[in-house]
């Protein structure tokens, strides 16, 4: 069955026409395959599937019982606690799973049963290249710059071994978010800019996200029900015009590695774990306070995008540019890019300044665009929602609210995981963030851990509110 993948590509691709709308159906899908009805004609009775337009368009999600029972743990926690969340497989330990994490197969067996014969997403998310996190420590990762080969044989392969015995399952669809934080780390952090870092350079010098991605692109891309979308940073990162092509670029070099087809990515997803309010609304690009334009303030700095919904529009365009299929969608991590609570502006800033009519009117409360490690002040996001928007195939949750983003000190750990510096609430910055205070919670746990008291401002700040 494996060996129509190809042809399944291509009826998604014919189908796109529907996602502005978001009214694809399976049965619309279906219908419209390249090599017409005969080629259906021979599958008829077989339970494969066509790749949809959209995968979560008529689906509900898969709810993590092992993140869930955390959130409802909390107090006032149960209002969110049955919101689908992503399932980071990052260590190839975390395929298997242990006592007190499940592994993917039982992640698979559970979702079956939550959707009791009716379509659900399964969102996983990829995460383990070598040299893995090459700009920052906190989530520094078990494979050394070099081991490739490991990342293939101990970790793509084996999830692609079990993705491959689920393919058949036709109300299964396992989207995967591919590598957060790589690839555009390979354009922003590398010589040449004054934020490179030598493990950044190593990354590039020796082609392994590359390579790594477009391993996990063609191997999980290859089966019928898996959705592969490319991480794309955020507009905080991507969002200058001398990093959005060059980003795009390098993306459809990925795309054409390690024996992937552009075919092979369905779309890219931006804000993964990241703060980026989802649409800046009490001021816009074209404004100017005294003569002086919004690109000017120094929150804006110059950049074309203010907030994530336009930069994932853009983005998308950009990637079309590069050469990926003008069919593709786009995902928005909108787990803690809420920004609500007493401290939400209800208007514009004063026009006194452009920086006092920025400052005083954006969602978005951060210190410096570049914080990223547990912010002080966020809150839950949109809930998550299919085609929320034009080109925009789902709001999501892709990082499991609650769960830390590094340690604020050294914190000794079995992970591989280092200390960041950008998680010590008293650090006062680097190149990447203009030398701001780092906006960081303190007392968080390493990343990945559960930490109550983010989870708690989360809920306190959340934006729509948590009724
Ligand atoms: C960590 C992972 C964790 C993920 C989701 C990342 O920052 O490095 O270990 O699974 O966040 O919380």
């Amino acid at each position: 069955m494996k060996q129509l993948a190809d042809r399944h590509r291509g009826s998604r691709r014919n189908s796109r026409a529907g996602r502005l709308i978001g009214t694809v159906t399976t049965a619309l899908a279906l219908t419209l395959g390249p090599l017409g009805a005969a080629g259906f004609a021979q599958e008829s009775g077989s339970d494969v599937q066509a790749k949809l337009d959209n995968p979560y368009e008529g689906a509900q999600l898969y709810v993590n019982p092992d993140w869930s029972a955390k959130a409802a743990a909390e107090p006032g926690g149960d209002a969110v606690a049955d919101e689908g969340t992503g399932v980071w497989l990052d260590r190839i330990a975390a395929i298997e799973g242990n006592a007190e994490a499940m592994g993917l197969r039982e992640h698979l067996d559970t979702a079956l049963q939550q959707a009791d014969g009716k379509p659900i997403a399964v969102q996983l998310v990829i995460y383990d290249l070598p040299g893995r996190d090459c700009a920052a420590l906190a989530s520094n990762g078990e494979l050394e710059p070099e081991e490739i080969g490991r990342y293939k044989n101990d970790y793509i392969n084996p999830i692609r071994d079990i993705l491959r015995e689920y393919s058949s399952r036709s109300n299964l669809r396992v989207v995967t978010t591919i590598e957060p934080d790589s690839l555009p780390n390979l354009v922003t952090n590398t010589s040449g800019r004054p934020t490179a870092t030598p493990e950044c350079d190593e990354m590039k010098r020796n082609g392994n996200y590359v390579e790594g991605v477009g391993y996990a692109l063609a191997q999980l891309g290859a089966i019928d029900n898996v959705y592969n979308y490319v991480d794309a940073g955020h507009h905080g990162w991507l969002g200058w015009d001398s990093n959005l092509q060059p980003a795009a670029d390098v993306m459809f070099d990925a795309a054409n590695a390690a024996g992937a087809t552009p075919a092979d990515v369905h779309g890219f997803i931006v804000n993964t774990a990241n703060y980026s309010a989802l649409k800046e609304e009490n001021f816009s690009l074209t404004d100017s306070v005294n003569g002086q334009p919004v690109r000017q303030s120094k929150w804006v700095d110059w950049n074309q995008y203010l907030d994530e919904l336009s930069f994932a529009q853009g983005f998308r365009q950009a990637a079309v540019s590069a050469g990926f299929p003008s069919d593709i969608g786009m995902l928005i991590d909108t787990s803690r890019n809420g920004w609500g609570g007493s401290e939400r502006p209800t208007g514009p800033g004063p026009r006194t300044s452009v920086d006092a009519y920025v400052d005083g009117g954006r969602y978005d409360r951060r210190i410096h665009l570049g914080n990223w490690c547990n912010q002080a002040g966020a809150g839950l996001g949109e809930r998550p929602q299919a085609s929320p928007a034009a080109g925009i195939d789902a709001y999501v949750w892709m990082k499991p609210p609650g769960e830390s983003d590094g340690s604020s000190t050294e914190i000794p750990n079995d992970e591989d995981k280092g200390f960041d510096r950008m998680c010590d609430p008293t650090y006062q910055g680097n190149a990447r963030n203009g030398y701001n205070p780092s906006g960081a919670l303190p007392d968080a746990p390493i990343s990945g851990k559960w930490f109550p008291a983010q989870f708690q401002q989360l809920l306190k700040n959340a934006h729509p509110p948590v009724s």
